[in-house]
């Protein structure tokens, strides 16, 4: 398998930190995107995914697989694994449920930094900023609510929440979101020692 990825990407880290879980990092080659901004075609990514996004994986049958919550599925049907996305249905789609939360908080930081970092200054829109920003503060109190459901294991839905708070780590190490959040502080401790994070950190 081969991987278009970026490691700064919340998406792709999502991918790799499951790739790792599962024991895949050896089946799967990383291709580096490098730098390109979100308005630029890359040549490479844009053959495999018409989209020209990222994480994009190619399997070993061929086919292109996109997006991040695909991918993942996919890695966790070509293990043969139960644990990380169960068959039996209540925790199925609760899980499912907490990664579409972990990739709606990613689309809003991912907008956050176009618009703080990339965007030219005359252009930017503070109404949108806020809204991000609340978007995400939301999301990260509803995960504090429910975490000693939702973030009890090892699973898809923790994965993805583990990813995209590094993801606010590494680009607002200012944000503060540990604040009134001790649950999810503590998941992060946790969750951010295993070996799948450490070896997936963004630089
Ligand atoms: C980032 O640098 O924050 C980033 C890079 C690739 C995709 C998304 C975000």
């Amino acid at each position: 398998m081969k991987l278009h990825h970026n490691p700064a990407s919340p998406f792709v880290r999502m991918v790799r930190i499951t790739a790792h879980e599962l024991n895949l990092t050896d089946d799967i080659e990383l291709i580096d995107t490098g730098v390109f901004l979100p308005i630029e075609v890359h040549g490479a990514v844009a053959s495999d995914n018409p989209l020209g996004k990222i994480p994009t994986l190619m399997t070993d049958h061929g086919h292109a697989l996109h997006d991040s919550r695909v991918i993942c599925e996919y890695l966790v049907h070509h293990a043969g694994d139960k644990e990380l996305l169960p068959d039996e249905p209540v925790n199925r789609f609760r899980i499912l449920t907490v990664q579409s939360t972990a990739l709606g908080i990613a689309d809003a930081g991912v907008s956050l930094r176009y618009e703080t970092a990339l965007r030219p200054e005359d252009l930017r829109w503070p109404d949108w900023i806020e809204r991000q920003t609340t978007r995400i503060n939301s999301a990260l109190d509803v995960l504090e609510a429910k975490s000693d459901d939702d973030l009890a294991q090892v699973d898809l839905g923790s994965i993805c929440i583990a990813a995209v708070l590094g993801y606010l780590d590494f680009r607002w190490p200012d944000w503060g979101w540990r604040e009134g959040r001790d649950k999810l502080t503590a998941f992060y401790d946790t969750f951010s020692q295993r070996p799948s994070m450490q070896a997936t950190l963004p630089e």
